[in-house]
């Protein structure tokens, strides 16, 4: 039998809850997945991350292919033992990361030449070394090899590229050679709603166990990012589950998932707890902020998660400004367990069938009032 299987049971709206089976357990979507990027949760232990409900780690082909290398990760188990996270991986192709991070050097048909970031060196990044690369790691769920276009990018350049993605989807599903391991295609097409359209039906043509709605939150209006989402998961099938990238802000997760979406990755909770923010129901808060250091509350009030049932916001205010590491790892620890919390919340109101009061009463405690 397939290794891989996405059952649906509940739906609320075109919200729906979904059962993923994976080589390393099932798991429940709507989910988050924290992000990685060196095959660890910055700061955070694997098993800190089960106790607060993370089900699914991301890790990034680009940073463990410069150090420390595929072949040393393969020999050393895979990311499931090396990085002692044995519930389900995704890894992501890398090129979004060359590109992201502005190492970028060339892209052309055959793939993209970038500089390391480490020594300097040139390195080429295909469709089959991504693929090939992401077999070495070994992560459950792998992604095609893709461009992300910046934003704003002309339809004409869009268009090219898109095209160019779906011939590096055909040559990553041509090099994959794993039976135990799940490719998702990537839909691209910018903000345009014709190409974005276009790119999802094409990679459609491809029956994969999961498609990705790429290109997003890369500097674009949520009035313009909402609309390809909604565009996208009416195009998208039911029955296979849906990945928005790269987002991971509270209400851009509760609009989602109304949409239909079923997984998210982003860095935002963790990077924003390093630089000393906690997210609250009501927006987030800055505890570098005098107004923290005399504060006796918890981070959130009614929050299970260790920093809040341990520690007052002053302590933690201390630490930031102290710059103790610990202030960075227990905020990270919340905005992960606010974020789980979210998407569990959103399965309970989505099995009751009231995805829309659930939603409705979010919008109501983060805009109805000041923090
Ligand atoms: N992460 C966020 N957006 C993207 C995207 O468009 N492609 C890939 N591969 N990763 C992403
Ligand atoms: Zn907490």
């Amino acid at each position: 039998m397939d290794p891989f299987r996405f059952a649906i049971q509940a739906r609320s709206g075109r919200a729906r809850v979904g059962l993923l089976t994976t080589p390393h357990g099932r798991v429940e979507t709507p989910l988050f997945m924290p992000v990685g990027t060196q095959g660890s949760v910055k700061g955070l232990l694997p098993k800190d991350l089960k106790a607060i409900g993370s089900q699914v780690l991301l890790a990034n082909t680009y940073h463990l292919l410069l150090r420390p290398g595929p072949e040393r990760v393969r020999a050393l188990g895979g990311l499931h033992r090396f990085a002692g996270w044995d519930g389900p991986w995704l890894t992501d192709s890398g090129g979004f990361q060359v590109m992201s991070l502005g190492h970028l050097r060339r892209i052309d048909e055959e793939g993209v030449v970038f500089q390391s970031h480490l020594d300097g060196s040139l390195i080429r990044l295909t469709p089959e070394r991504s693929i090939a690369i992401q077999e070495a790691l070994g992560a459950d769920f792998i992604m095609a090899f893709d461009e992300c276009p910046p934003y704003p990018s002309s339809p004409e350049y869009l268009k090219a590229s898109l095209e160019r993605t779906l011939r590096w989807l055909e040559r990553s599903l041509k090099a994959k050679t794993r039976p135990d391991q799940a490719l998702f295609g990537i839909a691209q097409g910018g903000t345009d709603a014709g190409l974005r359209a276009l790119s999802t039906r094409e990679t459609l043509r491809f029956d994969l166990p999961g498609y990705a709605i790429g290109g997003l939150a890369v500097g674009e209006t949520k009035e313009e990012m909402f609309p390809m989402v909604a565009l996208s998961t009416e195009i998208l099938p039911e029955a296979k589950p849906r990945y928005l990238m790269g987002v991971g802000h509270p209400e851009d997760l509760v609009a989602a998932m109304g949409l239909g979406v079923d997984l998210f990755d982003s860095v935002y909770p963790t990077r924003t707890g390093r630089f000393g923010s906690a997210l609250v129901p009501e927006g987030r808060i800055n505890l570098k902020n005098a107004q923290y250091l005399e504060d006796k509350r918890p981070l959130e009030e009614g929050c299970d998660c260790y920093a809040c049932q341990t520690f007052s916001r002053a302590y933690i205010a201390h630490l930031v400004r102290a710059g103790e590491m610990l202030g960075g790892i227990l905020l990270s620890l919340h905005n992960l367990r606010f974020l789980h919390r979210l998407t569990e919340r959103a399965r309970e109101a989505i099995r009751q069938g009231s995805y829309g009061a659930f939603a409705r009463e979010f919008a109501e405690r983060r805009f109805g009032k000041e923090v």
